[in-house]
């Protein structure tokens, strides 16, 4: 079974962060119009209070990925399972994850989105684990980084559950019932 340990971010803390994420991009993007993309399911919470803190002319974009195998271990290998729904060419994309881990979902994906010659691409994610890279990989706008240890809550799931849990907190997986 598995049972959730200690808050590691509480909802406050993760809300004011968002706050200045959100200030820091719209600085950033003054007087430009851009597409934000979600990606699916882990984002989905942090990419809604996040569009709210921008003060710019937004599009929203959803994109489903999934690596293969199963497990807290990501096995590297990326499939679309949902695409963007108009083109990006020309546009200032920013795309929004749940958290980098070993940088494999995201290298990937940027690389992709890249092909499609984008104004420009960045990286924006609320957690960052950057003790466990696989490849070389940075976040543009990161909320948090955190220790190599397994979070749900805040959109982040563990086999689909906790997702709806306020604050990030680490799950400790016990083998026994
Ligand atoms: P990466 O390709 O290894 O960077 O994996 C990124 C994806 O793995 C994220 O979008 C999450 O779905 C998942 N993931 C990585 N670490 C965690 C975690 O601690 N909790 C929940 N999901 C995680
Ligand atoms: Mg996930």
């Amino acid at each position: 079974m598995q049972k959730v340990k200690k808050i590691l971010i509480p909802e406050a803390d993760i809300l004011r962060r968002v706050r200045e994420l959100g200030a820091e991009i719209t600085k950033d993007y003054r007087g430009e119009t851009v597409v934000l993309i979600c990606i699916l399911s882990g984002a989905s919470i942090f990419f809604a209070d996040l569009v709210r803190e921008l003060d710019l002319d937004v599009r929203f974009e959803f994109m489903s990925v999934s690596s293969y195998g199963a497990g807290t271990v990501s096995s590297g290998e990326v499939k679309i399972l949902k695409d963007v729904n108009h083109p990006i060419v020309g546009q200032n994309v920013i795309i929004v994850e749940d958290i980098i881990d070993s940088g494999c979902t995201l290298s990937y994906l940027k690389r992709v989105l890249e092909q499609r010659a984008p104004k420009s691409i960045r990286i924006c994610t609320i957690l960052d684990k950057p003790s466990r890279r696989k490849v070389d990989f940075k976040g543009d706008y990161v909320g948090y980084e955190i220790p190599d240890e397994f979070v749900v809550g805040y959109g982040l799931d563990f086999d689909g559950r906790y997702r709806n849990l306020r604050d990030v907190c680490v799950l400790e997986i016990t083998e026994d019932e």
